[in-house]
């Protein structure tokens, strides 16, 4: 009881700092329900970047992991961006080093790079295409059928998008995200077998994407509504189905939100386990400290902001 009577004014307490000091706080769908609460836009990573570059305020409190709050801080030069703790990494964006992608780029001189989001300013700075899940079948359409493609650094989304695509001349680097590389096909089947009259929502990141679509060809999941999608497509596409049940292929934090909008509603996740341990750093104590000490901010320097900018701009005029 007192711990909640502490979470709340802590919150009150969070509210009132942010609107003193015209700070807007963007949250990810994957943070925990106390930081989306104090949120002023909770959403995707594209969702979040499009929201950095319209809100007015001069300062941003980004509570995510540190690939987005220095995506909003190239997208925003003007602005000082935020993040509440800097050790909220990612393992996926840890799966390239910039060397590695400059060796890779020597091996292939025509190639086109498209690079998941996912990704240090640095990386970006590399890139032609930045994409996100989802965008990523988009932007590879775009480019023309005869140009290889450099995909980095997810296995999985790479290989779901070129299997959408049909695209023959794609490599795709060998990275993964460790969390949604653990939601294992049995965790899977278990669930499914569990609801049998639920749609099965999945985001392409995980290991058993393409498999799965290979079974749906295959026929392996009759009468299953199985869709891939990202994290705020997934928050759509609950919202307007006409569905009662949904077994969810992500990150866990993203069931608060369904919840909230779809109390009528059920969702299990694919796996309980398939929690974020970088997303989760992020406390409503740090976001108060950060506030108040108005700290950590994530800087990049303007000649990698400046190159990495073109990637991003380059994947918002696709779509
Ligand atoms: P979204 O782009 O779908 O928000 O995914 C970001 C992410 O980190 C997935 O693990
Ligand atoms: Fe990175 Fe995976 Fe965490 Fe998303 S869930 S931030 S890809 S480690």
């Amino acid at each position: 009881m007192e711990m909640l009577v502490q979470q709340s004014s802590l919150k009150n307490e969070i509210l009132r700092l942010k609107k003193e000091k015209d700070v807007v706080i963007l949250a990810h769908n994957y943070q925990i329900p106390d930081v989306q609460d104090v949120a002023d836009f909770t959403g995707d990573s594209l969702g979040l970047s499009r929201q950095a570059s319209k809100v007015s305020q001069k300062t941003i409190l980004f509570c995510g992991v540190h690939f987005m709050a220095e995506t909003a801080a190239i997208i925003c030069p003007e602005k000082k961006v935020l993040i509440p703790d800097l050790q909220a990494g990612c393992s996926l964006s840890d799966s390239i080093t910039i060397d590695e992608l400059r060796n890779w780029k020597r091996q292939h001189p025509k190639a086109i790079t498209v690079g998941y989001v996912n990704t240090t300013a640095e990386i970006k700075s590399e890139l032609d295409y930045c994409c996100t899940s989802a965008n990523a079948v988009n932007i590879v359409n775009t480019i023309p059928a005869d140009k290889e493609i450099l995909f980095l650094p997810d296995m999985f989304l790479g290989s779901y998008v070129a299997k959408v695509t049909g695209r023959k001349n794609m490599f795709i680097w060998a990275g993964e995200c460790h969390v949604h590389a653990g939601i294992r096909p049995e965790d899977i089947t278990n669930k499914l077998d569990s609801m049998k009259d639920a749609e099965f929502l999945i985001h392409p990141e995980c290991s058993c994407t393409t498999p799965i679509l290979y079974d749906l060809e295959s026929g392996s999941f009759p009468n299953r509504k199985v869709t891939v999608l990202s994290t705020e497509g997934m928050l759509n596409h609950v919202n307007n189905s006409t569905s009662k049940n949904f077994v969810v292929a992500t990150e866990t934090g993203i069931l608060y939100k369904m919840k909230q909008q779809n109390p009528d509603k059920t969702f299990i996740p694919a796996s309980e386990k398939a929690e974020c341990q970088y997303m989760k750093m992020i406390t409503l104590e740090k976001v108060y400290d950060a506030l108040v000490q108005e700290k950590y901010q994530v800087i990049v320097p303007k000649e990698i902001a400046d190159k990495a900018r073109l990637s991003i701009e380059r994947m918002l005029s696709v779509v």
